[in-house]
């Protein structure tokens, strides 16, 4: 009789974003770094998948035994229609940047609102509570970070975007959360100094340059731009121009946002500080 050894490998768990396009993004690397600074063995992978195919790759992605997916840019909205259970805080949103894969069900999460606040409050110390916010654009960005910043109860909070409509629609469906309210791009009110403008228009990634209200901004306001670039984005340039107290691009909440989708898959919450440090991320 021979003794036979059989081994038996675990699959190791995958991981990765769905996008179109998906080529840039960085969080491959991010949840690499995540998994070797926790000890975690997975694989993460850039999924580039086009509108059209979004159902059959979130399904293949399932069917082989996917544990989780980062969506982004352009599906966040589309990719509601395929989940089973959501969040409450991607309800709120109507957007989900997060995919688990649990017992034949794919559960959607939405982490942008959580990933910008702690950036702001936690890495930079601005202080969101009882602050005058101005948030220019009125489309789906604006859409995840409304909710979790009038929870912190900020003082007021102005959407401002080209097309009135789409400002006062945002304005109306997040009332009932907090003091919100709507104006034109160029009708700014500036009676009261922001303490934070916040960037997301999609302006910038395309190459225009709206025409940002200069006198919203003073030396005591803090200016982010929710897109973020090796070089400065036109709105940090902008900002900086302008005498801002600190104009900030975001990387820290793609770091924080990529923390709590890791967090939601693994269980353990990765330590964020080590790895925006580790991506040489420009000021
Ligand atoms: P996202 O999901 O990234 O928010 P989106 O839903 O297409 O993308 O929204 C883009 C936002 O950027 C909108 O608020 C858009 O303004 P309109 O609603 O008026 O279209 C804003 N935006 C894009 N290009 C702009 C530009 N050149 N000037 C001002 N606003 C711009």
């Amino acid at each position: 009789m021979t003794d036979k050894t059989v081994t038996v490998t675990t699959p190791i768990d995958r991981y990765g974003v769905m996008g179109d396009p998906v080529s840039h993004s960085r969080s491959p690397v991010i949840h690499r770094l995540f998994a070797l600074h926790t000890q975690q063995s997975l694989q993460y992978e850039l999924l580039p998948v086009p509108p059209e195919k979004l159902e059959i790759a979130v399904r293949q992605f399932q069917r082989t035994g996917g544990k989780g997916l980062n969506i982004t840019v352009p599906h966040k909205t589309e990719v509601l229609r395929l989940v089973d259970q959501m969040s409450e805080r991607a309800v709120t949103a109507g957007a989900v940047n997060t995919l688990s894969f649990k017992g034949g069900e794919i559960y959607g999460d939405n982490t942008d609102g959580i990933g910008l606040l702690r950036d702001l409050v936690v890495n930079l110390n601005i202080s969101v509570e009882d602050a005058n916010i101005l948030i220019l654009g009125a489309g789906g960005a604006t859409r995840g970070i409304i909710a979790p910043l009038l929870e912190m109860q900020p003082k007021s909070l102005m959407i401002a975007n080209r097309s009135l409509g789409k400002a006062e629609a945002l304005a109306v469906h997040f009332s009932r959360l907090g003091p919100v309210s709507a104006c034109r791009f160029n009708a700014v009110p500036v009676s009261t100094p922001y303490d934070l403008i916040i960037n997301a228009t999609s302006a910038g990634v395309k190459g225009e340059a709206p025409p940002y209200p200069i006198d919203a901004i003073s030396d005591t306001t803090y200016c982010y731009d929710l897109s973020y670039g090796l070089s400065p984005t036109p709105f940090s340039v902008w900002a900086r121009e302008a005498g801002a107290r600190q104009s900030v691009m975001g990387w820290g909440m793609l770091v924080e946002q990529a923390a709590e989708s890791f967090n939601l898959w693994r269980g353990v919450r990765p330590d964020t500080a080590p790895v925006l440090k580790q991506m040489s991320i420009p000021a």
